[in-house]
């Protein structure tokens, strides 16, 4: 598996680094009010876990799946629903957990759908933003490493769900995606 790896972007201990300054600032803005993170299954998984161990304020957890990739490396542009949230969120503050904002398409529809089903307010946290290829307005509020315009995995990130359980962030040799 690591023969695929061009790069390493991201250590495990700089990423947990990361994480815990991540979580201490969400701890502080979600004071008294009723957080429920919702984390978008799959490829957050990993950084969901580590973020949730370090919040210090209450909250629930709920988990979405979406698709707009299929097992290509290019946004199909359109999102489908593949499991929706088990509770209702009318009056909560949403926090969306999300690996990698790409195009901005998923968390653009996610955030538009979500507000639909009453949510009081919506923020987003991602681990990686590869800010420099959206195509849709996103308003990320906490970010963990800007990334290049590359094909990401680890750390929960898949390439056709495969090295998730990497536990860095590199970058996937081309020649992997390109057969
Ligand atoms: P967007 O809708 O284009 O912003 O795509 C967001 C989703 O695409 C992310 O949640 C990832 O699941 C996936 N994605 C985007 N870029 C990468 C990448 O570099 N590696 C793996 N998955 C990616
Ligand atoms: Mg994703």
């Amino acid at each position: 598996m690591i023969k695929d790896i061009k790069e390493i972007l991201f250590d495990e201990e700089t990423i947990k680094a990361k994480i815990v300054e991540l979580a201490n600032l969400i701890s502080e803005d979600y004071k008294g009010k009723n957080l429920v993170i919702v984390g978008v299954l799959k490829g957050s998984v990993i950084f969901a876990a580590e973020l949730i161990k370090n919040i210090k304020v209450p909250c629930e957890i709920d988990f979405m799946a979406v698709s707009s990739y299929g097992n290509s490396t290019e946004t199909s542009g359109v999102v489908r629903i593949l499991k929706d949230l088990d509770h209702g969120i009318e009056g909560k503050d949403i926090l969306i957990v999300e690996d990698i904002v790409d195009s901005g398409i998923t968390l653009n529809y996610l955030g538009k759908y979500l507000q639909g089903r009453g949510a009081k307010s919506i923020n987003i946290v991602t681990l990686l933003n590869k800010s420099a290829r959206r195509k849709t307005d996103v308003d990320v509020k906490y970010q963990g490493f800007d990334v290049p315009d590359e094909f990401i995995v680890g750390y929960g990130i898949d390439y056709a769900e495969k090295y998730r359980n990497l536990p860095f962030i590199g970058i996937l040799k081309p020649e992997v995606y390109e057969k």
